[in-house]
């Protein structure tokens, strides 16, 4: 298994356990919803689910194509880019939903970026995998 397939199960796991504690909280405290609703759904649907399907898709998508991984450097990227993304839009949302400001905006602003470049990275390197002509 591939280091880029390992990282992203890695931290898939993370964040599903991350999500998961989160909702069985809610089921407590239903008056923390409003300020967590976005950290809980988003480490559950950008980190447990897709970047499971991410580490499915760098190890299986090569191999159904019968090519190797068009980049691993673009892959690496994509990895750092997506979980900086994502621990930043995780963390930073509970806080701008509090607070407002427009230091958090603007850092809630790169967060999102950062996860929309690696995914766009992702998009280009499976792309040019399963596609590109040999
Ligand atoms: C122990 C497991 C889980 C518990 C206890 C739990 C609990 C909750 C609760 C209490 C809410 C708030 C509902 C409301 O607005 O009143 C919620 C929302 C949500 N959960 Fe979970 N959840 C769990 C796992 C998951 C997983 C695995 C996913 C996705 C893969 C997920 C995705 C979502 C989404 C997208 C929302 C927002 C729904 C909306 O606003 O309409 N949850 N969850």
């Amino acid at each position: 298994m591939g280091k880029i397939t390992l990282y992203f199960i890695i931290a898939s796991l993370f964040y599903l356990c991350l999500g998961v504690t989160i909702g069985v909280v809610f089921t407590i405290h239903s008056d923390l919803i409003g300020v967590f609703l976005p950290m809980h759904a988003h480490a559950n649907l950008l980190g447990w689910v897709s970047m499971m399907i991410f580490a499915v898709a760098y190890h299986v998508l090569p191999r159904f194509s019968g090519r190797p991984l068009f980049s691993e450097t673009l892959g690496n990227l994509h990895l750092i880019l997506s979980n900086i993304g994502l621990l930043g839009l995780i963390i930073v949302w509970p806080l701008l939903r509090t607070y407002g400001t427009i230091t958090l905006q603007a850092i809630h602003i790169v967060a999102a970026v950062f996860y929309a470049i690696g995914a766009f990275l992702f998009v280009i390197n499976i792309g040019k995998t399963v596609f590109g002509k040999d």
